[in-house]
């Protein structure tokens, strides 16, 4: 039965065979790629990649590098995360029985509640989830890696935070990715002096070329350093934030602030064709569904078809669409709302997704239900991965959501805060930035966490991780993670084409398959289309940062489509 619907899809598509793989380029291969038998750093800046080769180098540990990492990148790339934002990070070392989940995402204030976003006739507000400081959640960036430094790191937490405090208080010259965000919220940030300090010469926003130093952040950095995430929660630097919010009619308390707690989680875990796959678990939907598009194409050989083929395309969008369907009317944190976790991710709610697709048409949004088991966007957010030789891994993605988060800088902090509370549902069916639809779980409740599509990952092979990856880019996160580890298990494409591949998403609303720039072939677009896709080329955002094991090697490859750096030794 099998062999006859593998043959029948084989004739159908015999007239295209793609096997040509189109790659998105960036500036310089050798900036992006690096092989080490000791350790290996990808992340999306060079500063911070140097940052943690620098804790390898003085004796540290991969959580040292870490943990640099997070700070420095903190720095680097205050468009997309920092310390006023969370994050999501998986440690595994050699001796533990699985790795270990970082839950480090922004909680909702005390005073928060499910109908903050709307107005009294029960419409949404605009851009109140996303401007200013009601957008802001409490962060959780400083306590997660703080706490984990503490478990497991090796050197001192001033030596850990020193190349971050450099790179504040030196500065650095503003980069052109740097520079479009801060155009495109320019209006935003001129609205906070704390901000405009910052990133204003004069009247005019900073621009690519022009000096950026950020001596409060230097200055918060080194509190920091002295006495660990005390300042943060319960000293001057939460008294600060709280001011501003007050001043500002916000919703922030100091009792947030000492209420934050970080949470160990257990990853979620699955298989993909003999190979172990960990990945972040609720809060984040990221990992779920990660492991969800990988079950509903695991029974396909695809290898056989090609990466970009349109029946590789066709199945794995289709799979794509049944998650984000599952996606917003199932996932939550798990802390308030049920979510029915182990039947999203088991085999036989994949096989039966499966078995729905038909051969060769595409699904139209009505057409896609969830299981039933019982607007304007940009690029932000970073991910870095870290793998040893001695067989530990650290895969991290970190984020204030929207690029400069709400815009609000507290006064003599240098810390962005995030607009991480846009992850809610506003109301139920509302969408969010990245045009996520918001189902019920996800309604805004206090100290509950908003719904993340942040998937660090790792795979292991006979017992060590053999593959790092993870990027930002809001719900494109889950799909570009499911198509690298695609690429490189399953059509077996090196290390850089798996990163460099054109990649495309389908994300159910929105009902069309979104396709980098550059597009899929020509003969594949014409096929989809005739089944009755709509194609959208539209740069995807993600920034893929993967290392893999190989041969006894560690090989790392930035995204040849941002501007980091993959470096080891
Ligand atoms: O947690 C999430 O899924 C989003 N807040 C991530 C935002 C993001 O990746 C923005 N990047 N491009």
């Amino acid at each position: 039965m099998k062999k006859a619907f593998f043959l029948i899809t084989l004739l159908f598509y015999s007239c295209s065979s793609v096997r040509t793989v189109p790659l998105m380029k960036g500036k310089d291969r050798d900036t992006y790629e690096s092989k080490g038998r000791e350790y290996m750093i990808s992340s999306q800046g060079g500063a911070s990649t140097n940052a943690g080769v620098s804790m390898f180098e003085q004796g540290g540990n991969i959580v040292d590098a870490a943990a640099a990492v997070s700070f420095a990148i903190s720095v680097e790339r205050p468009q997309s995360t920092g310390i006023g934002g969370g994050g999501f990070l998986l440690f595994y070392e050699p001796g533990m029985k699985e790795p270990i989940a970082f839950d480090f995402r922004e909680k909702a204030p005390l005073k928060s509640h499910s109908k903050m976003y709307l107005d009294k006739n029960g419409n949404e507000i605009p851009r109140m989830s996303l401007d200013g400081i009601f957008a802001v959640g409490v962060p959780g960036l400083v306590a997660g890696i703080v706490e984990l430094h503490k478990k497991y790191g090796k050197l001192p937490l001033s030596k850990v935070l020193a190349p971050a405090i450099e790179l504040a208080e030196k500065g650095f010259k503003v980069y052109p990715e740097l520079s479009r965000a801060l155009k495109a919220r320019a209006a935003v940030l001129a609205k906070y002096p704390g901000s405009k300090k910052i990133f204003f010469k004069g009247e005019r926003v900073m621009k690519t070329g022009d000096h950026l130093v950020q001596t409060d952040l230097g200055q918060t950095l080194r509190s920091i350093a002295k006495d660990g995430k005390r300042s943060f929660y319960r000293g001057w630097i939460a008294k600060a934030i709280v001011k501003e919010s007050w001043r500002l009619g916000g919703l922030l308390s100091l009792r947030d602030f000492k209420k934050y707690n970080v949470k160990k989680r257990k990853p979620v875990f699955g298989t993909y064709k003999g190979k172990k796959v960990y990945s972040m678990t609720p809060p984040s939907s990221g990992g779920i569904h990660v492991l969800q598009i990988l079950n509903t194409v695991e029974k396909e050989d695809l290898n056989h078809f090609g990466v970009h083929h349109p029946y590789t395309v066709h199945l794995t969008s289709a799979a794509m669409q049944q998650a984000f369907a599952d996606r917003a009317r199932y996932l939550g944190d798990m802390d308030f709302v049920k979510v029915p976790l182990k039947k999203l991710t088991s085999k036989k709610y994949a096989n039966k997704i499966r078995k729905g697709i038909p051969k060769e048409k595409a699904l139209t949004k009505e057409q896609v239900m969830a299981g039933n088991f019982d607007r304007k966007e940009s690029d932000h957010t970073t991910h870095f991965s870290i793998m040893t030789a001695d067989g530990s891994a650290i895969v991290s993605t970190q984020t204030i959501n929207g690029w400069f988060g709400s815009g609000v800088v507290a006064p003599g902090t240098g810390i962005v805060l995030n607009n991480e509370m846009d992850d809610f549902s506003t109301k139920v069916g509302a969408v969010n930035l990245f045009g996520a639809v918001g189902g019920q779980n996800n309604l805004v409740q206090a100290e509950k966490r908003p719904l993340s599509s942040m998937s660090p990952t790792l795979v292991f092979d006979e017992g060590r991780p053999v593959f790092a990856v993870g990027t930002p880019s809001g719900t494109r996160i889950l799909t570009c993670v499911a198509q690298t580890i695609l690429n490189y298990f399953e059509h077996n494409l090196p290390l850089y084409e798996s990163v460099a591949a054109v990649r495309y998403h389908h994300q159910w609303y929105p009902d069309e398959i979104r396709t980098d720039l550059k597009g899929l072939p020509i003969s594949t677009r014409n096929s989809l289309k005739k089944m009755g896709y709509k194609i959208n080329r539209k740069n995807l955002g993600c920034r893929i940062q993967a290392i893999a094991w190989e041969r006894n090697e560690l090989h790392g490859v930035s995204d040849p489509r941002g501007e980091g750096m993959s470096l080891g030794k």
